[in-house]
């Protein structure tokens, strides 16, 4: 078993962001990256934290990621915008996308933004946060352009990616409701977190090379490859078909098929349709009393077992006290990845050596 690391949220923050500006990254794009990366362990998604640092290091020097890019406006409809993202850092795209989509809905009461050719925008979630931060609701459709990782319903080979769906809804005086999953049973994060812990998965969610029931994470990460499952039988694989579509198609974007097949695992590139709402555009003067009523009187079910009833992005919030709290927990397979990729970036050793002498 690999041992595990905690490391205080400001402290792996400013290792990132040094990371970052030693690749060659401008000071704001290094730090919206570590910003979007930590939060995403902060959050308890480790899958979509830190951990991807040396994926993102090799989609870098394989020329597939391109530093310090923007995202070029293709088309501006009114209320909806098509945005090419011109395979940048995700983190950078799908900020500025969303800004510009919040403007819009201020101003409309409602717009649809198209990204696509984006670097991976990893936790849909932080998205949908800004949103409802600037008091918005916002739904996401997100694909993963060309990598193949997931199954149909009553197939046995990968087909299209983890292809997550989010929706948020800000509530008065605490924090928003939020949905973010992938459309797999888990994330493909979620087996490299596995892998590198050597832990088996739980079964269910894969499948090996031959279409048969797995629980070795090892199958996602080493040829043969095998599948993810996805999530809910055919109700799972309908909504990750809508997210290829909407993400990929409807965006501007392209979906996954023959022609779009890409050559390495570290190039992932995500295609993303938001829909961003003002809630107060709506004649519904009673929204928050209704929605706090259903989630009260979800809650007073009497508990079926040890664990209490949460409401969609509770289990978030409680990861981010306890992390602020205890710190963020690195398997050290992971940890050692990451400052692999540190010195991949150019980071000098004597640099790396005083980071790690305070995560020890
Ligand atoms: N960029 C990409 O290509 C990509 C692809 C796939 C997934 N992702 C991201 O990966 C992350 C992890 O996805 P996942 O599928 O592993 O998520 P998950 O299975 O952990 O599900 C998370 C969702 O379930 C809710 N939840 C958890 N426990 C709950 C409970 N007891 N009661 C009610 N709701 C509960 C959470 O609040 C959240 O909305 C997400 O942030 C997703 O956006 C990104």
């Amino acid at each position: 078993m690999s041992t595990q690391h905690r490391i205080p949220p400001s402290h792996l923050h400013q290792f990132v962001q040094a990371i970052w500006l030693h690749a060659g990254s401008s000071a704001q794009e290094a730090q919206l990256v570590a910003e979007h990366l930590v939060a995403a362990n902060l959050a308890g998604h480790d899958s979509h934290g830190v951990g991807m640092i040396p994926s993102y290091m090799n989609s870098l020097a394989q020329g597939f990621l391109q530093l310090n890019q923007h995202p070029t406006v293709e088309k501006d409809a009114g209320a909806v915008l098509t945005l090419h993202a011109n395979n940048g850092f995700g983190q950078v795209a799908a900020y500025e996308a969303m800004q510009l989509g919040i403007e819009r809905a201020a101003k409309l009461g409602i717009a649809a933004v198209g990204l696509h050719h984006s670097h991976h925008i990893g936790r849909i979630g932080h998205w949908a946060e800004q949103c409802a931060a600037a008091g918005f609701v916002s739904f996401h459709f997100v694909n993963v352009m060309g990598d193949p990782m997931v199954a149909p319903y009553n197939g046995s080979d990968r087909r299209f990616g983890t292809n997550p769906f989010c929706a948020i809804f800000p509530r008065r005086n605490t924090k928003p409701l939020l949905l973010d999953f992938a459309t797999s049973g888990i994330s493909f994060g979620k087996t490299r977190v596995a892998w590198n812990k050597e832990q088996q998965v739980a079964p269910g969610y894969l499948i090996d090379h031959q279409g048969k029931p797995t629980t070795e994470p090892g199958v996602m990460h080493q040829a043969p490859y095998g599948s993810l499952m996805p999530f809910g039988l055919h109700k799972g694989y309908a909504l990750a078909t809508m997210c290829e579509i909407f993400g990929g198609a409807l965006s501007g974007g392209r979906t996954t098929h023959d022609e779009t097949l890409v050559t390495s695992h570290d190039a992932i590139f995500n295609c993303m349709t938001t829909i961003i709402v003002d809630p107060e555009a709506f004649d519904a003067p009673a929204m928050q009393e209704e929605a706090e009523s259903f989630l009260d009187w979800v809650k007073q079910s009497p508990q079926s077992g040890n664990e209490a009833i949460q409401v969609p992005g509770e289990w978030e919030e409680h990861n981010r006290v306890a992390r602020y709290r205890d710190g963020i927990p690195l398997d050290n397979n992971s940890w050692q990845q990451i400052c692999a990729a540190a010195l991949q970036a150019g980071m000098p050793q004597e640099e790396l050596a005083a980071f790690r002498a305070l995560t020890q």
